[in-house]
């Protein structure tokens, strides 16, 4: 089932439609070639949407991606009061009610991780917020210790009961805080709810990802005062609680980084050099510059030009070490994709990842593939290659693995079938269309 964004859908329906139903079929080991277009950024668009809530105006944005997660967000604001409406293709308008309610929906927000930046934009405009702890992909630990202590910090008043955090504030104040870590959804909400301040806020230790850049620009231009996005360090002069926001322009989501970068490993292992290779429009490979320093290591010609990037499988491809990072460092979205390039290369090569801990949970369905992998920690996995892989049923753990057994199924000899395909619906937008368009065997099953 594709995702129809101008219908109306029930939350409850859709789970029970998709998860477990829909599955892919991939006909593997085919080369590619041709060009595929990026959606808009999930990351991004999901905190522009949340955004809505500083302004006095509808917010109009492009380009955004009709994907699961999105649908989720919109039935959990529109439970808020925010209104809605789908002003042309892959554009919508939001427009933030005077008087909300503030307890968010609870399944909602135990299904999707990006609910958390609510916290910030709904407690700074409505003086409160509760909402349970926010789900999403099964990738480790994932407490939200940081937004609490930031918006304490702030002077707000906070309280957990029962996995329920409740948040008041009359006015949230001017603060210096440190994160313990880089954090994109805390760095972005805690930068929003500053935006409404009364005084100036210092946020430390920021996380620099390319999303927050795109909401800093978005809100400085709608009237907000913000240095410093995209450094570690970020000073927000609140214009003040009674204070709102005006949208000028619309914005335009920025392309999906990890998405072009999926489709670029894709490319190395499977576009026909013959051809022409693949060609992935609409992305700005400077996002995913670490990405293709590890692709041209392990022996991957990329060509490319500011909103393009084209890439086909070389004759040898060698083994290269990988650590995950902040941005600009290696994308921790980016690791499972990789380690299904690196069972193809020649040697032996190590994956560190850094910022979670539950994220190799697809490693036991690569190896039953026939990849050769051993994970030593929780952090760290070696990868012997390269290994021939056969078609297999495998599940997805989370969306970026669900990409990754794709990618697997179509390098495989043979037939594979991804089950939970809403888990990759969550975050890419008509995958197995795009695919299919350049020569993937592969089909939509419900
Ligand atoms: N952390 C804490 N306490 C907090 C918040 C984070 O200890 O209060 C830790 C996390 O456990 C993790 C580290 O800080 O070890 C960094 O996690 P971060 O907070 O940056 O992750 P996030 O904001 O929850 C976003 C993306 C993820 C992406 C990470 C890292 C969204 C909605 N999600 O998550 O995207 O992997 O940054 O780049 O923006 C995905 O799209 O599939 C996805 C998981």
């Amino acid at each position: 089932m594709g995702v129809e964004m101008n219908e109306r859908h029930d939350f409850k329906l859709i789970l029970a439609y998709n998860i477990g139903v829909a599955k892919f079929l991939i006909q593997g080991d085919r080369f590619l070639s041709g060009e595929i277009a990026v959606s808009g950024a999930k990351n991004s668009a999901l905190k522009i949407f949340a955004a809505s809530f500083l302004f006095n105006t509808p917010v109009h944005v492009k380009n955004v991606p009709l994907i699961e997660d999105i649908l989720r967000l919109k039935e959990l604001l529109s439970a808020v009061g925010v209104r809605i409406s789908n002003t042309g293709s892959k554009e919508f308008a939001l427009e933030a009610p005077e008087n909300a309610n503030t307890d968010l929906d609870k399944i909602i927000t135990k299904s999707l991780r990006a609910s958390v930046v609510l916290l910030g934009p709904v407690l700074a405009r409505y003086g409160k917020v509760s909402m349970q702890h926010p789900g999403g992909c099964v990738i480790g630990k994932r407490p939200i210790n940081f937004f609490v202590d930031g918006l304490k910090a702030m002077g707000a008043k906070a309280r957990e009961e029962n996995g329920c955090y409740f948040f008041e504030a009359k006015k949230l104040r001017s603060a210096d805080f440190t994160f313990l870590a880089p954090s994109v959804t805390a760095t972005e909400t805690l930068m929003m709810a500053s935006v409404l301040a009364d005084g100036k806020v210092i946020l430390r230790n920021c996380a620099c990802e390319p999303e927050i850049v795109a909401l800093a620009e978005f809100l400085n231009d709608s009237g907000a005062k913000i240095k410093g996005a995209g450094t570690h360090t970020i000073i927000i002069e609140g214009l003040g609680t009674k204070a709102r926001l005006t949208a000028r322009a619309p914005f335009e989501v920025i392309p999906d980084r990890i998405e072009a970068g999926s489709l670029l490993i894709l490319g190395a292992l499977l576009g026909n050099p013959r051809g022409g290779g693949l060609k992935i429009k609409n992305c700005r490979p400077l996002h995913f510059s670490s990405l293709t320093a590890h692709l041209e290591a392990a022996g991957v010609k990329i060509t490319r030009g500011p909103d393009w990037i084209s890439v086909s499988r070389p004759k040898k491809l060698s083994a290269v070490d990988v650590k995950t990072g902040e941005y600009p460092g290696f994308a921790t979205d980016l690791q499972a994709p990789f380690v299904v390039f690196l069972t193809q290369t020649d040697g032996k090569s190590q994956i560190f990842e850094t910022i979670f801990d539950g994220r190799f949970e697809y490693i036991n369905e690569l190896v039953r593939m026939g990849a050769n992998i051993t994970q030593c920690d929780p952090h760290r996995v070696i990868i012997f290659g390269p290994s021939p892989l056969s078609g297999r049923e495998v599940k997805s753990p989370d969306l970026r693995a669900g990409l990754a057994f794709v990618i697997a199924g179509l390098i495989a000899k043979g037939t594979s079938v991804v089950h939970n395909v809403y888990n990759i619906d969550r975050g890419y937008e008509s995958l197995d269309q795009k695919l299919a368009a350049v020569g993937a065997d592969i089909k939509r099953v419900s």
